[in-house]
């Protein structure tokens, strides 16, 4: 029987369909990620490794695994997995693009209106019971969304869902990635970028030169009266200068759905202001895009295992 190791706590009826194809299953079974110690044991005689974001799969773990033929990431994203060593031991390795990307378009455009409209401050006010005063032409006054300038760097899926709701709400799309795309918006340099837009969301992923790319100099280029939103990888920012710039008026606001370090610990400064507005990770987390990762992520892994084609891999 081949034998397969999940990571990270799943869902029961797709372990049980991993199960029922066959397979001996060795899985997570809590919410707070299992030791490195314990995957290098268990990943020793695995045919295939289930994982997600909460795991490092490093050169490390990779060095133990005898048998190993596939690693499947519940995820888009991969930076958590050393994927040019692990392919240079002709492991392959599946991931979950396409299916989250509505998902996660559809939040950033949640969090661009939470933090341009106040949404999140004026819960905050009705829950506190601090609403006492009737309604006024100038009572909690945000920003518009509709008709503005949003820059998108990095332009892949995510960019790409991005560009089709902003035209909904009428605003100027521009872009920076590495490459120019086939899409019908300006290609524009990032210091153009930041110092045309009144949104700038991050669509990157992680990677050595995406790494800390919103520092101090970056945040000083954008627009005073302008908002960052990041739902791609927390390390894209550099908090401490994220901070700093919020505090100090560089900016106007932020929407943040990554952190740094994740979960983010209660005492990040960042959770004292007023103009962010905060989520925990959660892109790409509705039942239905759930429920698609894990279908690919699963077939992605019994191909593996089977020399058969995954539906993406990388
Ligand atoms: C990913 O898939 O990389 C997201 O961050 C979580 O869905």
């Amino acid at each position: 029987m081949q034998k397969v190791l999940v990571s990270f706590r799943f869902f029961d009826e797709w372990i049980k369909f991993l199960k029922d194809n066959g397979l001996d299953v060795k899985a997570w079974d809590s919410p707070v990620p299992p030791s490195k110690t314990w995957i290098k044991e268990n990943i020793r005689d695995a045919d295939g490794l289930l994982c997600s974001l909460v795991n490092r799969i490093d050169r490390e773990v990779i060095d133990e695994a005898e048998k190993l033929k596939v690693i499947s990431t519940f995820s888009v994203g991969y930076d958590h997995i050393d994927v040019n060593y692990a392919k240079s031991k002709k492991i392959r390795i599946g991931y979950t693009p396409e299916v989250l990307t509505d998902a996660t378009a559809d939040l950033i455009f949640g969090l661009m209106l939470a933090a341009a409209r106040r949404i999140v401050e004026g819960d905050k006010l009705i829950r506190s019971g601090k609403w006492n005063q009737p309604w006024t032409p100038d009572f909690m006054l945000g920003t518009e969304v509709s008709g503005k300038v949003l820059g998108i760097v990095g332009m892949g899926r995510i960019g790409k869902a991005l560009i089709k709701r902003a035209k909904g709400f009428g605003m100027k799309v521009i872009y920076n990635s590495r490459t120019k795309k086939d899409v019908d918006i300006e290609f524009v340099d990032l210091d153009y970028l930041l110092k045309e837009s009144d949104f700038v969301v991050l669509a990157v992923d992680l990677n050595p030169t995406t790494y800390h790319m919103v520092n101090r100099d970056f945040l000083e280029k954008m627009k005073r009266s302008a908002f960052l939103i990041n739902a791609s990888r927390g390390k894209v920012i550099d908090e401490r200068s994220l901070t700093e710039a919020l505090k100090s008026g560089t900016i106007r606001g932020a929407a943040l759905d990554v952190f740094e370090e994740e979960p983010t610990s209660p005492d990040n400064p960042l959770i004292e202001l007023e103009n962010v507005v905060l989520t925990p990770h959660i892109g790409s987390a509705t039942h239905e895009t759930r429920q698609k990762m894990a279908e690919v992520s699963v077939k992605n892994l019994l191909a593996g295992i089977k020399g058969e084609q995954m539906i993406y891999e990388l």
